[in-house]
């Protein structure tokens, strides 16, 4: 498929029909306890075993003819050959023109013949050395990791996710509003001497980011620091920013990375920096070993497309408009917030990779929060409220810790959740009733590692470029954002001024209560 190349819209294909008539005639029906009972083998037919990740999709209101007519549609939108014109480096990204290749940074050595590959390693090397010797250097005990968005979430979930990996004796930051309080709560515990401070921006021109840059910059000389070289370093594809910012220590990437997809570039030097190269590396290892699953098994039995599809039945069929993510693992607490970026800012698009309209639904809101906690806050609406909303369970087998009682409550948690959802339980009372029939998928890991991470992370960027494929839209662009940095420049000057002119009622009424005296 090249760039230019229109996929069909899903909803005038065929198969939409087909999945249309079915689930007007029997998905819509489905009923799980009833599915268990009559289906022999659903919990086998219904789940894969994918690297690292064993994911259980038979408590889904998806039966065998719905799971086919959505491989058939996959047939027909052309899912294979978008996927192989990413892996083929093809500009798919075709709003900026830009190729997608965030999977190239996972592919070892010698294993592919992309023309990048070895810029790639080189870089690698370079920066994994820097970690390295930032590991080695025991005068330096707190990093302070400064970016937003796809430069924050990926390395934050990812450093508290593989804590356990960590060399002791660093602290690591992670510092991203702009709002002052967040950078001010972290400089008194830090001295310029022992602080390194990681600038993590792909654009290296993010307000937010050069806000907080700024201001470390000023702060760490007014302390009498001095060796900027030494203590500042540049995560970015703006080389040239980061210099005239007076950063000689920059590590690069490329345009070809989308911000959400850049943790497995020079953008997860803490993560680097926290569990070494062999943990990166790792950590690389598996996100590739699900590349390789994503390119190569067949689509019935691929997990990201299994599950890409599933959510493209959920949201255009049954009108699924969210879906809830609990991981029950503590470690993993910033999971959610890192997949709402990865898969609301890729798919959230109400037009097609031409610009066209569509005419379907799109990326459902995602949220959550680490079970058991979450039992104790909105499970209450998951179980009885009037929607319905999918939940995602994500469980670690192997606990590593070795407090005892703890890890068998928490394992008997999941399942209980998962079960209760589905089960229900009959009250004629009216508040004690369970409907249940309420959908759940349990993803199971061995172990919390580098690798078994990294494979977790990749399939769910997979997942979101299956839904996203079959929608026919751009997933690696983000021209929503746009809007609201533009007016925030137009409005920063105004505070000062007290200028009004041309601003909504609104806009202007509360611009003048937040001016002093206002
Ligand atoms: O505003 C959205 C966004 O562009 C995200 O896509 C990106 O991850 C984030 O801002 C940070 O961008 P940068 O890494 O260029 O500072």
């Amino acid at each position: 498929m090249s760039a230019g190349t229109s996929r069909p819209h899903c909803d005038h294909t065929p198969a939409w029909a087909l999945l249309r008539d079915h689930f007007d005639r029997q998905g819509r029906a489905l009923d799980l306890r009833q599915a268990f009972r009559t289906e022999t083998g659903r919990f086998e037919a219904f789940s894969q075993q994918a690297p690292h990740v064993f994911a259980d999709l038979s408590k889904n209101l998806v039966d065998a003819h719905a799971r086919s007519l959505l491989l058939e549609l996959a047939r027909e939108c052309g899912l294979e050959r978008h996927r192989d014109a990413m892996f083929a480096g093809e500009p798919i990204n075709n709003t900026e023109q830009r190729a997608v290749k965030h999977w190239l940074l996972r592919a070892p050595k010698g294993a592919s013949t992309d023309p990048d590959a070895r810029d790639v390693h080189t870089t690698l090397d370079a920066m994994l050395a820097y970690a390295h010797q930032v590991r080695g250097d025991s005068e330096i005990t707190d990093v302070v990791n400064i970016g937003i968005g796809g430069s924050d979430l990926g390395p934050q979930m990812a450093v508290m996710a593989l804590a356990e990996f960590a060399l002791p004796g660093k602290r690591f930051h992670f510092v991203s509003n702009v709002d002052g309080h967040e950078l001010a709560a972290v400089l008194p515990h830090l001295r310029p001497r022992s602080t390194l401070f990681l600038i993590a921006s792909k654009t290296f021109t993010t307000i937010e980011t050069m806000t907080n840059a700024r201001s470390a910059k000023a702060w760490f000389e007014a302390q009498g620091g001095q060796d900027i070289a030494r203590h500042f370093a540049a995560l970015t594809t703006n080389v040239a920013a980061a210099g005239e910012f007076g950063i000689s220590s920059t590590f690069g990437f490329w345009d070809w990375v989308g911000g959400r997809y850049s943790m497995w570039s020079a953008i997860g030097l803490p993560i680097a920096i926290a569990i070494g190269a062999d943990g990166f590396r790792a950590f690389l290892a598996g996100a590739h070993e699900m590349d390789r699953h994503f390119a190569s098994a067949p689509m019935a039995q691929n997990l990201p497309v299994r599950l890409g599809l599933l959510d493209v039945w959920y949201r255009n069929f049954h009108g699924f408009a969210s879906r809830s993510i609990a991981p029950y693992h503590s470690a993993l607490r910033r999971l959610p917030a890192f997949l709402q970026q990865l898969e609301m800012e890729s798919n959230g698009k109400r037009v097609d990779q031409h610009g066209v309209a569509l005419t379907v639904a799109t990326s459902p809101v995602l949220w959550g929060e680490p079970g058991t906690n979450g039992q104790h806050a909105y499970f209450q609406m998951l179980h009885q409220g009037t929607e319905v909303v999918p939940v995602e369970f994500i469980v670690v087998k192997q606990a590593s810790h070795g407090l005892p009682g703890h890890h068998e409550q928490l394992l008997a948690n999941a399942l209980a959740q998962a079960q209760a959802l589905m089960q229900g339980k009959a009250d004629p009372g009216g508040h004690r009733n369970f409907p249940g029939n309420r959908p759940s998928t349990f993803f199971l890991l061995e172990a919390l590692t580098p690798a078994s991470l990294g494979a977790l992370l990749a399939l769910h960027e997979h997942r979101v470029f299956v839904s996203g494929s079959i929608w026919g839209i751009n997933s690696f662009d983000q021209w929503g954002v746009e809007l609201g940095k533009v007016l925030a420049r137009d409005i920063a000057p105004r505070l000062a001024s007290g200028d009004t002119s041309g601003l909504d009622p609104s806009t202007a009424g509360l611009l003048h209560k937040l001016r002093a005296g206002g």
